[in-house]
């Protein structure tokens, strides 16, 4: 049984930070922006202040370690960032960042800042973890300010775990700034409710991709619940694979899959599926990110002549 002596309280925030968080509120007080009004330029304009501010103080004298601050960018569009990672872009002197970050957010590293891509697509050159590991290193070794920027939240699927003991091994200080995943992201954009009240009553976030730690085969049998969403990450090229996982492990073929690609950003792109359809069609087109979302919540979003269509082949 937990106890609460089990519990731990994070450390009390420092004199200047409890300040900083003070004058902060304040100034979102004073600056809010009018309801439906808050585009990212104006959330930059209210807090560009701010972020100095806060920069200024990670600078001073005595600090014991540098920081590394590892940022969620979220699926693409820009609005969908969090305030504290405008301000934590805001006031980097060095980004490191992977290929699934948008441009619109790349807009909003100052233009003095080092910006180093370690992603493996879009020009970018290839890095494995361990030579990112050394170059955040490197770089937090300087004592300037380091974000790491990743796409969606860092710490779903997003390797953060090896960045932040490899760091802390060395005595660097980290912190994380969380970001919307992008299996959210994605049911947002298409209006789903991935825990329909009376359809679903779990979301499992899973990926199908074998280099995710080489746990094996995924346990089709536990993920295979007529009454779960699950969000499927790295599934694009392993759909077959997980459909025939999902229906040999007792799911119904019929069940509705929703697939996209691009999320969130201007070239979104929607399938409807079933579980059937995958295993017919085999991998999906297209070669951007792509979310599986598999589940009989996905119904209420799918279009009536799809649904339609999906019947009449069934
Ligand atoms: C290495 S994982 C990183 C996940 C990320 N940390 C997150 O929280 O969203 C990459 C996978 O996330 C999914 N993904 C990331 N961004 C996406 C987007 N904008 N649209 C659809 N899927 C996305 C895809 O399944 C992609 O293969």
């Amino acid at each position: 049984m937990p106890s609460a002596a089990m519990w731990r309280n994070p450390a009390p925030a420092s004199l200047g930070d409890r300040l900083g968080g003070a004058l902060d509120r304040l100034r979102e007080i004073l600056f809010r922006a009018p309801a439906g009004a808050a585009g990212v330029r104006s959330i930059e304009a209210t807090i560009r202040p701010v972020g100095r501010e806060a920069a200024a103080t990670g600078d001073r004298p005595g600090r014991a370690r540098n920081r590394v601050t590892l940022v969620g960018a979220g699926p693409g569009d820009p609005e969908l960032l969090t305030v504290a990672a405008v301000r934590a872009i805001q006031a980097a002197e060095v980004v490191l960042y992977d290929h699934l970050v948008g441009p619109g957010i790349l807009d909003l590293i100052p233009a003095g800042a080092e910006r180093v891509c370690v992603g493996k697509r879009s020009g970018c050159h290839s890095h494995s973890q361990e030579s990112i590991n050394s170059l955040l290193e490197r770089h937090a070794a300087t004592g300037r300010r380091i974000v790491r920027l990743k796409g969606g939240d860092p710490m779903v699927f997003g390797r953060a775990g090896e960045e932040i003991d490899h760091l802390r091994a060395r005595g660097h200080e980290v912190t994380v700034v969380p970001g919307v995943t992008a299996a959210l992201g994605c049911a947002a954009s298409a209006g789903i409710s991935l825990t329909r009240r009376g359809v679903s009553r779990s979301l499992t976030f899973v990926t199908a991709h074998g280099r995710e730690g080489d746990l094996g085969e995924p346990d089709w049998a536990r993920l295979a619940s007529p009454t779960g969403t699950l969000a499927v990450y790295m599934g694009r090229e392993q759909a077959r694979r997980v459909a025939t996982g999902l229906t040999g492990a007792g799911l119904s073929p019929g069940t509705p899959v929703l697939a996209i690609e691009n999320g969130c950003r201007p070239d979104e792109r929607r399938h409807w599926t079933t579980l059937r359809g995958l295993i017919e069609d085999g991998p999906l087109p297209g070669s951007g990110p792509t979310m599986l979302l598999i589940g009989a919540a996905l119904a209420q979003g799918m279009p009536e002549e799809v649904a339609a269509i999906l019947e009449a082949t069934a």
